[in-house]
């Protein structure tokens, strides 16, 4: 196998005395999509935190093309191409597309004996990557993202990211608050990103989203790692159970009918 992007061995995380992350091992590499499940609380993103210089790993390696890294911060992790997308996109809503797009990269032109903003290249440089992953509605630098809808938001976070240059994509539960449209262009760029060879971490609660987009899925229980496999190797049922946090969904509804029966014997009682 080809060496992969990104790989934990061992990794651990530990806020004082309390354990997150034990020993996760994971690879990814170039053009995999990596979907990460696990129920609430499972550390989920506590792991793409240590991946994106937010958190140290208090032991354990993180190797980038087969090279360990210790990102000292986010800054230096984007660096060195991991782009993370957070829930929203990490987009400003007062900003333009272009000035969203170009946010800490500014390109600039003489204006006398100044350097100023190049609003023309970047609206046009930022449409056209927009563009180019086939969100054709957008075609106005000038738009405020403010504007956008959260499908569009994302996809501007993901081309921004595949632009500078991103080797690994961390998307952070990107469809959790979009419709069924709007998840699916943001699926769409997904499977767009690794096409052009990006390794992705994909991180949802909606199996249908994982199974649309997944090479291969780990699920996190308890900051532990539960499961590691491929496409194809699970049912969908297993999927399901497996986000739930390893729990049978039966298992789950006959608890959910304790705390109903439980409610209606106090609603009985109070009456
Ligand atoms: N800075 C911190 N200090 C102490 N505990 C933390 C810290 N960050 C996260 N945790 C704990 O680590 C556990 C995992 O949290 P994390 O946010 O990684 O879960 P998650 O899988 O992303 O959940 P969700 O699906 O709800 O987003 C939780 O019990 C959380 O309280
Ligand atoms: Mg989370």
């Amino acid at each position: 196998m080809a060496t992969p992007i990104i790989e934990l061995r061992g990794v651990n995380k530990s806020f004082g005395p309390v354990d997150v992350l034990h020993d996760i091992s994971l690879k990814v590499g170039a053009g995999e999509v990596l979907c990460l499940l696990g129920d609430n609380g499972a550390g989920k993103s506590t792991l793409i935190k240590t991946l994106s210089g937010v958190h140290k790993p208090t032991s354990g390696t993180v190797l980038m093309d087969g090279k360990p890294v210790v990102f000292a911060s986010p800054r230096e992790a984007s660096d060195m191409g991991v782009a993370t997308v957070h829930q929203f996109g990490g987009t400003f809503p007062l900003m333009s597309v272009g000035r969203c797009f170009f946010v800490g990269r500014e390109p600039t032109k003489r204006w006398g004996p100044l350097r100023v903003y190049d609003r023309a290249t970047a609206n046009e440089v930022a449409v056209k990557a927009i563009q180019g992953f086939g969100i054709t509605r957008i075609d106005d630098g000038d738009r405020l993202v403010g504007g956008m809808s959260g499908g569009e938001r994302q996809s501007l976070a993901i081309a921004r990211a595949v632009h500078f240059g991103a080797r690994l994509l961390i998307l952070d539960e990107p469809t959790a608050a979009l419709g069924v449209k709007q998840a699916s262009h943001v699926l769409r760029i997904v499977l767009e990103a690794r096409r052009r060879g990006l390794a992705v971490i994909f991180i949802t609660h909606q199996v249908t989203h994982a199974m649309a987009v997944g090479d291969h899925f780990a699920v996190l229980i308890r900051g532990a790692l539960a499961a590691n496999f491929r496409k194809g190797e699970k049912t969908r049922e297993e999927i399901t159970d497996l986000m739930a946090g390893g729990e049978s969904l039966a298992n789950l509804d006959v608890e959910t009918q304790g705390v109903m029966d439980a409610e209606g014997a106090r609603a009985s009682t109070v009456a």
